[in-house]
């Protein structure tokens, strides 16, 4: 029987090519669909939001990244809300968010609205992929059953693959079209249909896992580790901020050894869509299985203290010049959780705003990348009401800030939660400075 569902070669670019059905165009699928599209791919991408999908067939993206923009304007990617275009596909890949609630527990509501929207227009031969971010487990404790739903049997006549995508959103060298990836599949034939498309649109090489378990637990693993070194490195900078030791200096130091050492760096609180998010996964799905993670919990608190730390600092170098928090009106600088970017999901700028309130204290925001939730349009605007600063992002417009135009304007401490800022020249203009660790 001919199996309509086969990647032909694109007559101009001999690569695999069909349709492709991506739902969820966020950070993740949004990139991906103008990949596809760019090499041969007729795309189809499935959002909720008919703002965003209007935006995107008149080729603005949601996704406020400039480059995404300029991309998308020179490919094809057609957005819709209609699930039925999942027909059409021999790929459909699902990017949707995995957030965790208020107790941090993970929400799988997305990917299961987005598994049951794709079941009922399945044909036989497809292939669903999973870039989202999951515990080990979710594709075939939860996807599998979901797709089963169906007439079909995952392995025998539809497929099921996860390829955990690493887009690191603002970062130009490494991009969707670049990074390596890691693959897993149910069995070897989905294995092979989903390399195959890959390995038609990524210029990287891609390691094909044991198992789907395998290839989900990799992208956990991978931000674990980037939140227990944090975690570690915060937990240095407190411990050598009473010290009287600068953690910067140290790090430095430490990174003249050639081998077994990886700097990171402390800082005010972690933020985005992953690193805060992810190791939540595996510790309740671990803790199902009757083990409990007590390092990746640690982290987990350490790095969530952070934000309190860095108020607790300017009440402490307010104090040291007998001035009570809510005597001055604080400024925050950056609501975006990292530098040059607008995304401000999960941003530790929100968890020092929310302690400055419950203190009563006085604030201004100011996000050059974020105007509409900034308080004030200007910097400028923000130093004449202010006279203590916390800088939350360090994004390019900060890291030059003039601490003799700062002092002129009346500011007498500054926190800098990215240690972004010259130390030394701010004290030698006579403002308080304090550090995350120095
Ligand atoms: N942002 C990153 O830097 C990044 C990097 C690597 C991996 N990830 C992972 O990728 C996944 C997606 O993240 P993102 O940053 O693209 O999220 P996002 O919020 O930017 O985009 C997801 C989109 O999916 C849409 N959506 C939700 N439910 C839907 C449904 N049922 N049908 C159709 N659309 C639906 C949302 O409205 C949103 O537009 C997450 O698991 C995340 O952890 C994110």
């Amino acid at each position: 029987m001919k199996n309509k569902n086969r990647q032909r070669p694109n007559k101009r670019s001999g690569r695999p090519s069909g349709t492709v059905a991506i739902v969820g165009l966020g950070y993740v699928g949004l990139p991906l669909a103008c990949l596809a599209s760019e090499k041969g791919w007729r795309v189809f991408g499935i959002a909720r939001d008919p703002k965003k999908i209007a935006q995107i067939n008149a080729g603005v993206s949601p996704v406020p990244e400039a480059a995404l923009n300029r991309w998308l304007k020179r490919v094809n990617v057609i957005a819709t809300d209609d699930f039925s275009v999942v027909r059409k596909a021999s790929i459909i890949v699902v990017a949707v968010p995995t957030p965790v609630d208020e107790f941090y527990n993970p929400d799988l509501t997305p990917i299961r609205n987005a598994c049951e929207g794709i079941r009922p227009f399945l044909r036989r031969g497809q292939t669903v992929i999973l870039e989202s971010t999951v515990n080990p487990g979710v594709c075939e404790e939860v996807i599998k059953p979901i797709l089963e739903k169906s007439r079909f049997r995952v392995g025998r006549n539809i497929f099921l693959a996860h390829c955990p995508e690493r887009i690191d959103p603002g970062n130009r060298r490494w991009t969707v079209r670049n990074i390596p990836r890691v693959l897993g599949a149910t069995d070897q034939s989905g294995l092979s249909r989903a390399l195959a498309f890959y390995q038609g649109i990524i210029e990287a090489p891609i390691k094909p896992m044991r198992s789907i378990k395998e290839a989900e637990a990799v992208k956990i693993f991978e931000n674990s580790f980037r939140d227990v070194n944090i975690a570690f490195v915060n937990e240095m900078a407190k411990s050598f901020s009473r010290l009287g030791i600068d953690t910067l200096d140290v790090i430095a130091g430490a990174k003249t050894k050639p081998f077994a050492f990886l700097a990171h760096y402390p800082a005010a609180g972690i933020g985005g869509h992953c690193i805060p998010v992810d190791p939540y996964y595996l510790i309740e799905r671990a803790k199902r299985s009757g083990f409990e993670h007590e390092f990746l919990k640690l982290a987990r608190q350490i790095n969530n203290s952070m934000p309190a730390y860095t108020v607790d600092l300017l009440i402490h170098v307010l104090n040291e010049q007998k001035i009570a928090l809510n005597a001055v009106r604080v400024g925050i600088l950056g609501l975006a959780y990292k530098a040059n970017v607008a995304d401000t999901r999960e941003s530790p700028s929100f968890k020092v705003i929310s302690i400055l309130k419950e203190y009563g204290s006085k604030f201004e925001i100011f996000d050059p990348r974020v105007p509409l939730q900034s308080t004030v349009r200007t910097l400028t605007e923000l130093l004449k009401k202010c006279r203590a600063l916390i800088l939350m992002t360090d994004h390019e417009e900060f890291r030059h800030l003039d601490p003799r135009r700062l002092k002129q304007r009346g500011i007498v401490a500054i926190i800098d939660g990215k240690n972004a800022l010259d130390k030394e020249r701010f004290l030698r203009a006579g403002i308080a400075y304090r550090g995350i660790g120095r």
